[in-house]
């Protein structure tokens, strides 16, 4: 097969080098296609477009893969847990003990967060949307951490990368207490990662905190299942926001708001808040399935279909046996998840949704194992957010690191010509 692709315009022919990836994936290298033709190319959405070379996560949407540096996700969620997963994506290699160890010591000497945040978060009111803090918390953090702006060397980034795995936690248990009238608190150096989250997020001030192993588990799975996604909208976000250099914590915070929509991380609390509309309406399934399939109602059956995944989620099956598991072990019984199952089988055998490969995603499970972990829903991207942290940073570092230019895409300009200015009497 010839390395080079041919474009045939206005009589003239230009060849443009075909480069591949180590899946075979091929992709034309239109680096100089406006130099040479003086065209560009439009693709809203980005769908045939590559914004770069990446050695972190590869995903096949049709076979339903997912890899972490090569790692199958199915083996990460079986075999590591989530800050060995971190490392990996941020650094490439999984840690032996000493650099594991040394990592999470090193984390654990940054987690505090400056007692001023709580005068920034006291400014917000009890309803504001946990996203919409956990964002502005992540940008004022910068003004409290200005050396890590200007992040030039690897030790410089990496001091920031600790930082932030540290402190990041601690913004997201004060988001959750805020919003239960809880008193903020840091966490317990003495436990694990995720065990510390727990512990920060549930601690009651009167009881003493009791570990859960089965909630801390289920936790450590799913930040594994959404620790990276490869060029997603929020990924892409930080990326094309630190390509300005603009620090790591601004990127992750631009990051958050691009999580924030119900069509990216919002799904996972759309898909609750869908689910109880259907029960309040007395649990029609049915009704819900053909307002979905009726092109003149916008409603759209939340947590089903992914632009990727034209086959199923991967991490959907993974996390799918993880909820029977939670909900099994801890005795819960929920009508939501009944309207859940039955949704669920009848898309599947549904004719639109089958023709059209949609299936449920990861989110459509996660919400379910969150709201029986007792997290509230609005608090359901906020944990999306946390366990994308690993994979915003791998990617940001990665960015940074191959010296990637300013991201400045182009546009075709479909306004007015020029125009004479009218003054405003004449208007
Ligand atoms: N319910 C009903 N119909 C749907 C749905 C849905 N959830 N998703 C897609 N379709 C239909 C579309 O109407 C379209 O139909 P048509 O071909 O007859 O016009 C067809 O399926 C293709 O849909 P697109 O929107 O073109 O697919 P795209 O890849 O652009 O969108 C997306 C993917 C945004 C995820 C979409 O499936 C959706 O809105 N799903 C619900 C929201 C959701 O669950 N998001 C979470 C994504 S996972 C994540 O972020 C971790």
């Amino acid at each position: 097969m010839s390395d080079k692709a041919i474009l045939e315009y206005g009589g003239e022919r230009f060849e443009f080098p075909v480069i591949k990836g180590t899946e075979d994936e091929l992709a034309i290298d239109i680096k100089t296609l406006r130099a040479s033709t003086g065209m560009v190319t439009i693709d809203p959405g980005y769908k045939n477009t590559g914004s770069c070379e990446s050695a972190i996560t590869f995903l096949n949407g049709e076979q339903g893969i997912l890899r972490y540096r090569g790692y199958s996700i199915e083996d990460l969620a079986e075999k590591a847990d989530f800050l060995e997963v971190a490392y990996l994506l941020i650094f490439g290699e999984l840690p032996n003990k000493e650099q594991l160890e040394k990592f999470h010591s090193d984390i654990k000497e940054e987690s505090q967060v400056d007692e001023e945040m709580k005068k920034i978060l006291d400014a917000f009111p009890k309803s504001a949307h946990p996203m919409g803090v956990l964002s502005s918390m992540t940008s004022a953090l910068v003004a409290f951490n200005p050396s890590c702006v200007d992040v030039a060397s690897e030790s410089a980034m990496y001091n920031s990368i600790v930082r932030i795995l540290a402190k990041f936690p601690v913004l997201v248990a004060w988001t959750l207490r805020k919003k239960k009238g809880l008193p903020l608190d840091y966490g317990d150096d003495a436990l694990g990662y995720v065990e510390n989250v727990h512990k920060m997020m549930f601690k009651r001030p009167n009881k003493e905190y009791t570990k859960d192993q089965i909630a801390i588990n289920a936790l450590d799975k799913l930040l594994i299942l959404h620790a990276d996604h490869e060029q997603n909208c929020s990924t892409s976000t930080v990326r094309i926001v630190g390509s300005s250099h603009a620090g790591l914590f601004a990127s992750l915070s631009a990051g958050i708001s691009a999580l924030w929509g119900p069509l990216h991380g919002g799904a996972n609390q759309a898909v609750l808040e869908m689910l109880e509309a259907i029960e309040a309406d007395g649990g029609d399934t049915k009704k819900y399935m053909a307002k979905a399939k009726d092109k003149d109602d916008p409603f759209r059956l939340m947590g089903f279909g992914h632009r990727v995944y034209k086959n199923f989620d991967p991490r959907a099956k993974i996390i799918k046996k993880s909820a029977d598991e939670v909900l099994g072990n801890l005795g819960i019984e929920d009508p939501i998840l009944d309207i859940a199952k039955g949704l669920e089988k009848e898309a599947l055998e549904d004719k639109y949704f089958v023709d059209r490969k949609l299936y449920p995603n990861v989110d459509f499970y996660s919400g379910i194992i969150y709201r029986a972990l007792g997290i509230p829903t609005e608090m359901f991207t906020v944990m999306f957010a946390l366990g994308r942290l690993p994979g915003w940073i791998a990617q940001w570092r990665e960015m940074r690191l191959r010296k990637e230019p300013i991201g400045r895409p182009r546009q075709v300009y479909i306004g007015e010509k020029h125009r004479e200015f009218v003054p405003l009497e004449k208007r």
